[in-house]
């Protein structure tokens, strides 16, 4: 068994524990953070690096408790006086040479380690004929993880995610949260799902990409997005339907027809604000339920929650709050909920 750390979207432990519990082979949680799930398992580095509903993932190597002060520092003088790091990382690395570096975090920001425990951390390595450290570009990071917890650890990252702020259109969600989306509500092969805010199309494409569906329905009132839409999904499947609308008045929709939306609508703040976002809320609101069939599912990411569950008072005994996850984007406060339409 491996012991491996994966970083998720803090507020969404729930979702990820059981995510993983299902998707690993003998899944062994060994402790859960906000954002940070330590667990051993048979399951191989590929199939965790296939997991896309995590942030990063890691191997870990050695993993350290009531860490005080200078965690780092802490780490690395662990690391030094067990002097094994290159046997512990033998099993993870690639066949052929490879160059790596040592990277420092504590409570997610970046710490910077002193030349002198660098350099020292670097002599484990340097009898491994495979491996080169590189400080600028390197193949493999080893980390040293700690969080104000007092936990940490040191791993190998195995995941290398893009630079979504170079990648990602503006107000474009990042993949791992549209899948998280979609796993709360409930993915099925029977699913007929709508997307009625698309924007760029992230949760639509990452339904349709990650989980099997029998219609995807989706579109904005921005016909430049939808155009955009149409050219992503040209080579994908005939059954993701693109349309423009205005999402308060879905007419060409029969009453009782989707079985899942799954949404981000309007936050009310980008470019300017909205005029009375509370109005558009219960709009929304009286035209998803009228679409969406009995005991259908409605997932919902929202910018001003309190404002959204005020609105959702109006519509007591039409709807039923399953769960609301509080959650960060991009380091703003937002919520999930996750509503079903009462049989
Ligand atoms: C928060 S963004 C969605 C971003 C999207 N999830 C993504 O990852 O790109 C909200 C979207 O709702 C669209 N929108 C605003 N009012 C609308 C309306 N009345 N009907 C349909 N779409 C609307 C906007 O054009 C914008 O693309």
């Amino acid at each position: 068994m491996t012991t491996y750390a994966s970083t998720f979207i803090p507020g969404l432990g729930e979702v990820v524990t059981t995510a993983l519990k299902q998707s690993l082979e003998e899944y062994k949680p060994q402790l859960l953070l906000d954002g940070l799930v330590v667990y051993r398992s048979t399951s191989s580095m590929e199939e965790v690096q296939a997991l896309r509903f995590c942030n990063n993932s890691f191997v870990c190597l050695m993993s350290f408790d009531g860490l005080g002060q200078n965690p780092a520092a802490r780490m690395s003088r662990a690391l030094l006086a067990d002097g094994q790091l290159s046997r512990r990382l033998a099993p993870f690395l690639p066949r052929k040479k490879s160059s790596y570096r040592f990277v420092a975090s504590h409570a997610n920001q970046f710490v910077s380690i002193p030349q002198r425990t660098r350099t020292s951390l670097e002599r484990l390595l340097a009898g491994n004929q495979r491996l080169r450290p590189n400080h600028s570009n390197p193949d493999a990071e080893l980390w040293l993880l700690s969080r104000r917890e007092g936990f940490g650890f040191v791993g190998l990252r195995i995941t290398q995610h893009t630079a979504y702020e170079k990648t990602l259109a503006q107000g474009e969600l990042r993949p791992e949260l549209c899948h998280l989306l979609c796993l709360i509500a409930e993915p099925s092969a029977a699913d007929l799902v709508l997307d009625p805010f698309c924007g760029s199309g992230a949760i639509p494409l990452e339904r349709v990409r990650a989980f099997p569906y029998r219609t995807m329905l989706t579109g904005d009132i921005d016909a430049k997005l939808v155009k955009g839409l149409r050219a992503k999904t040209r080579q994908l499947s005939r059954k993701i339907v693109i349309g423009r609308w205005d999402a308060l008045d879905l007419h060409t929709f029969a009453p009782d027809s989707v079985d899942k939306i799954i949404t981000d609508p309007p936050w009310g703040f980008y470019r300017k604000p909205h005029a009375d976002l509370g109005q558009f809320h219960r709009r929304m609101l009286q035209e998803f339920l009228r679409v969406l069939r009995p005991n259908g599912l409605l997932v919902l990411l929202v910018g001003q929650p309190e404002l959204f569950e005020t609105c959702m008072r109006d519509f007591a005994g039409a709807l039923r709050v399953v769960k609301r996850y509080d959650v960060l984007v991009s380091g703003k406060k937002a919520s999930i909920f996750k509503i079903e339409k009462p049989a």
